[in-house]
């Protein structure tokens, strides 16, 4: 036994050895005074950063926590810190040994000559607002917290590299020739030793640093059909190893026709993701990360912007098993500051670093509408440049992008800067109309016929408890989402140019800054609940359009039971083409069709409604009231604008608040008192009323909306609706 274990013992080669520092955390807002105990992955916003009120703690808090003996083991020993938001410091001992400023991305420092016979680690993490780390200005919560946990690792003297911006230590290029349906594999491998040994499928190379393998009859990574995985692994003499999955697949955009995969046209038709559920913030469990990658699969999306920063490697592992084509992006968001430059460079190069051997990641996405509260000057212009040439010189293999802000101009320089660009629209809700959003594709795509483009965000929020039978934009009502995306699903199958197009957002989400639609700091765009409990109306439009897995039909309007009409509307979606209604057991009517039904029925009681499919059904109960369930509404008072104003009380001969702001500029009495009236209300507001001027595309915009629809945008109030509508019919056309 004793020769055994001597021999077995050298041979045994020292492995790498990692711990998650999961447990035993003190945590406090002072360092002398941690007097909560917490267990990772933890924020300190998990609550406060979900309620509203803007008031949620941004500032320094502390975790600190013991090192056993058995945890400090090992040659060399590194400390990994996949997530500390937004900016951290790294203590042992005392002594300070890192800082990092970021706060979606891993880091790593070396613990080893800091070790003590004790060793006390302390790490202080702070979201508070500063001037040069990104974002600052956003829709959403910037929770703080080491969110996505810590880990130990020990490693023998010749390791791979650890700390050199959060690396994995190995990179894995593959080139796929179609033709051939062969791959040039290239492993390139980090480390301090003489050689390494590579191994892809199944081949075994021993090189200094880096190998190229050709694979014959490659299998592709083919999106959601088919979303192969390879594994490259890297191993020292030492007994130091790494590996990483790898996916060969070939992408390419094409300005007329979309994003092809694999030389196939393969339009990407998906939602965006943030990173935080109801009552856990930010802080997810991978448990949690595979319930949201379900709830994608069932929705059939095929691509996925994982807005607005860098998400858990967990995640994108999920998006390659899944193949799911992903955005990736920094979050260098809403407004551009000017000691920020710096940071944007550093978080890419670390998303870049880090998520490079995920074959789900197609593009890179420099900013998000960074000119909604910035100019486009020579400052931002070179950020975004030095953005792209980093992003090409660190992978030529993928595409730069960027999410624009709906007033940004298209001739705008800052859209020659990225491979391909996408536009944040949301005519229809935020302003305008839906149809202005055809428009501006149309006008976009004929003025730039060589450019790629696509549609980055779009979204309208809901309210599950609220419910209309006349739905309108800001009503927040589930029949409005639901309406807004039948439009926009439309707008979207008729412009296959557009390479890719994202809902915003497929789960309400965490900002604590808003308090509207009936709930308290959150954005209700989602197709889903925060807390996933509940998938709306449109969620199952998408899937109709998308998911042609199983047969289903959905019942829109289950939650809207009672309602005070004589006859109402049911509609259905489904991916089957027939689809049957039965009221209270009797067949009404079969209709053949795509993805939205509708049926008309009469309501004279409590109905129980049956649609049925081809081997689907779905069943609901409605029934008539006498009076409008109150429930239902989410602002009476602009309902009641809409109610008291119809066609009939207005002299058609003369202006009224019915005619577009267009309309009644080109006349210069009724332009003048609109003008007046507009300038005073935004010198009331603080807007820049200059920005609205100096924005022609803005003032298009605003010229097609009717005075009504402006003034209910801007908030106005019933009866200065009534008295400038009044001055405004003392007016002849
Ligand atoms: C913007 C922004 C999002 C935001 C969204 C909204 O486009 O990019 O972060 O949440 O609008 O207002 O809902």
């Amino acid at each position: 036994m004793r020769f055994l274990k001597k021999h077995c013992m050298k041979e045994i080669r020292k492995m790498r050895n990692v711990t998650a520092l999961t447990d035993g955390w003190r945590f406090g807002k002072r360092r002398d005074e941690m007097t909560d105990c917490v267990t990772l992955p933890h924020t300190w916003n998990a609550l406060d950063g979900q309620d509203g009120g803007n008031d949620y703690y941004r500032g320094t808090c502390w975790y600190a926590r013991e090192l056993s003996g058995a945890e400090t083991a090992g040659e060399r020993l590194f400390l990994e810190v996949n997530g500390a938001a937004m900016t951290a410091e790294v203590y042992l001992n005392g002594k300070k040994l890192t800082r990092h400023e970021g706060g979606y991305s891993c880091f790593r420092v070396e613990l080893t000559q800091a070790l003590e016979q004790n060793n006390l680690l302390e790490i202080s993490v702070s979201n508070e607002d500063n001037t040069s780390v990104y974002p600052q200005k956003a829709d959403f919560t910037f929770y703080g917290g080491l969110y996505r946990g810590v880990n130990l690792i020990s490693v023998p003297a010749e390791h791979f590299e650890l700390l050199k911006d959060g690396t994995p230590g190995i990179k894995v290029t593959p080139v796929v020739h179609l033709e051939t349906m062969r791959a040039t594999v290239t492993v390139e491998t980090w480390h301090n030793a003489p050689s390494v040994d590579i191994t892809v499928n199944g081949e075994t190379k021993r090189v200094e640093r880096c190998a190229q393998f050709e694979i014959d009859h490659v299998h592709l990574w083919d999106g959601v059909d088919d979303p192969y995985l390879y594994t490259a692994v890297a191993k020292l003499p030492s007994g130091d190893e790494v590996s990483t999955r790898f996916g060969c697949r070939v992408f390419h955009c094409n300005p007329e026709k979309g994003f092809f995969l694999n030389g196939r046209s393969y339009p990407l038709r998906g939602v965006s993701r943030h990173q935080d559920l109801k009552g856990k913030g930010n802080a997810l469990s991978y448990e949690d990360h595979a319930a949201d990658m379900a709830i994608i699969r069932e929705l059939g999306a095929n691509t996925l912007r994982l807005a607005h920063y860098q998400h858990a490697q967990a995640f994108y592992d999920l998006c390659d098993e899944n193949g799911i084509v992903v955005w990736a992006e920094i979050p260098y968001i809403t407004m551009h500051m000017q000691n920020g430059r710096q940071n944007t460079l550093n978080q890419m190069r670390e998303l870049i670093t880090q998520c490079y051997n995920h074959p789900c990641i197609a593009v890179w996405g420099l900013s998000n509408e960074i000119t909604a509260a910035s100019p486009v000057n020579e400052d931002l212009l070179e950020n975004h440049r030095l953005l792209h040439e980093l992003c090409h010189q660190m992978d030529p293999t993928r595409l730069t992008t960027m999410a624009d802000v709906f007033m940004l101009e298209i001739d705008s320089p800052i859209l020659e800067i990225p491979d391909i660009n996408s536009y944040n629209l949301y005519f229809g809700w935020y302003l305008g109309e839906l149809e202005q959003t055809d428009e501006f594709f149309d006008e976009y795509h004929a003025k730039y016929p060589n450019r790629v483009i696509g549609f980055s965000e779009y979204g309208a929020d809901a309210n599950p408890a609220y419910h209309s039978s006349h739905p309108e934009k800001g009503d927040y009502s589930e029949e409005y989402q639901a309406l807004y995306h039948e439009h926009m699903l439309r707008m979207i199958e008729q412009r296959p140019y557009l390479w890719a197009t994202h809902v915003w957002n497929l789960f309400d989400f965490a900002a604590d800054g808003r308090d509207e639609g009936g709930k308290h700091g959150e954005n209700q765009k989602g197709l889903v609940t925060f807390d996933r409990s509940l998938r709306k109306d449109a969620f199952y439009l998408y899937k109709a359009a998308w998911n042609k897995k199983a047969p289903f039909v959905h019942l829109c309007g289950k939650r809207y039971t009672n309602r005070c009409e004589a006859e109402t509307e049911i509609k259905v979606y489904s991916n089957t083409d027939e689809v049957t209604l039965y009221v209270d057991g009797t067949k009404l009517a079969t209709q053949k069709g795509r993805t939205v039904f509708t049926f008309q029925i009469p309501l004279l009681g409590e109905h129980l409604i049956r649609a049925e499919g081809e081997g689907c059904s779905d069943t609901m109960v409605i029934r008539r009231v006498s009076e409008p369930d109150e429930s239902y509404i989410f602002n009476k008072a602009a309902a009641s604008v809409t109610n008291w104003f119809d066609a009939d009380e207005i002299d058609q001969s003369c202006f009224s608040i019915n005619d577009t702001l267009g309309e009644i500029r080109a006349h210069p009495q009724a332009g003048a008192i609109v003008d007046a009236m507009m300038a005073k209300g935004a010198s009331e507001r603080g807007d820049v009323a200059d920005a609205v001027k100096d924005n022609p595309a803005l003032q298009r915009m605003m010229g097609r909306m009717t005075m009504l629809s402006l003034l209910k945008q801007g908030g106005a109030d019933e009866e200065s609706i009534k008295q400038l509508n009044r001055i405004l019919q003392g007016i002849k056309k």
